[in-house]
């Protein structure tokens, strides 16, 4: 191992890096205004009503113990479809919304940096109740999905885009979590992206979690080819890329 280089990428994760930091420089500091919390709409898209997390009446009120006990990484799923309340409920569970602050500031179901919340939850769904095969978008604001676009062999793409992990192209739905880091950077700087790969861990751990209520599994995943991911979502691996991903299936 390259020493010289090991050191260069430990030091990513020390808070050391704020020292390098001019807060008075930052974007919040000089007055710009922040960055929308949500991606926008396109006007053409299909918009899906999820069902509010308060009416959902199958999700089973598990031990938070036993939950926590029994978490483990699920790669195989049963042939049968996740429903809509099921998919509403994960969705809020990893990044609903619990209380609006004003148009910059919401929050969460989970914790992050300085309440900046930088990721989209986008969807491959391949068999979910009620929703065609696509690639989707949750709208935490509003608590709903937006289609962003199909493809054809969209499992076969998934699991290519993911380095050959078979389970991708069997999951009736997979989560991908993409980064704004802008969102992040605009009060951070440097210092943003440590804290934005912790903000992923709360998110999927909340998944694994709720999946215990549904009889649900998932599998954290950070292995991918980030690329073909960005592509398939069709974002530009820049401003916005992937971060992690998670397939979820009856289990
Ligand atoms: C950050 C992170 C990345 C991971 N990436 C992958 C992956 O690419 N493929 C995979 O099959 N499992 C992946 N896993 C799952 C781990 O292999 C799994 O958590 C570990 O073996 C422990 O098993 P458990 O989750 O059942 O306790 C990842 C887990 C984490 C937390």
């Amino acid at each position: 191992m390259d020493k010289k280089s090991i050191d260069k990428y430990r030091y990513f994760l020390k808070d050391s890096i704020r020292l390098m930091i001019d807060f008075h420089q930052t974007d919040q500091n000089r007055g710009i205004a922040p960055p929308a919390i949500e991606k926008p709409v396109s006007e053409e898209r299909s918009i899906v009503d999820l069902v509010p997390v308060s009416t959902l009446e199958n999700i089973s009120h598990v031990d938070l113990v036993k939950a926590i006990a029994h978490r483990k990484s699920h790669r195989k799923f049963l042939e049968q479809p996740l429903s809509l309340d099921d998919l509403s409920f994960l969705l809020w569970a990893t990044q609903g919304i619990r209380k609006k602050v004003n148009e910059a500031t919401a929050y969460r179901t989970v914790p992050s940096a300085g309440c900046r919340h930088s990721f989209e939850t986008y969807l491959c769904v391949l068999n979910v109740s009620g929703l065609e095969q696509g690639i989707y978008r949750y709208l935490p604001t509003e608590h709903k999905l937006v289609f962003e676009h199909n493809e054809e062999n969209l499992g076969e793409l998934m699991v290519e885009a993911s380095l050959g992990q078979p389970f991708f192209g069997k999951a009736p739905v997979s989560f991908i979590w993409t980064t704004i880091p802008y969102r992040m950077e605009w009060r951070y700087d440097i210092a943003a992206h440590k804290v934005i790969a912790i903000d992923a861990g709360h998110v999927c751990q909340n998944l694994y979690l709720a999946c215990e209520a549904i009889n649900a599994g998932t599998c954290a995943v950070a292995a991918y080819n980030q690329s073909l991911m960005d592509k398939l979502l069709k974002i530009d691996g820049d401003e916005e890329f992937t971060i992690y991903m998670a397939p979820v299936g009856k289990v």
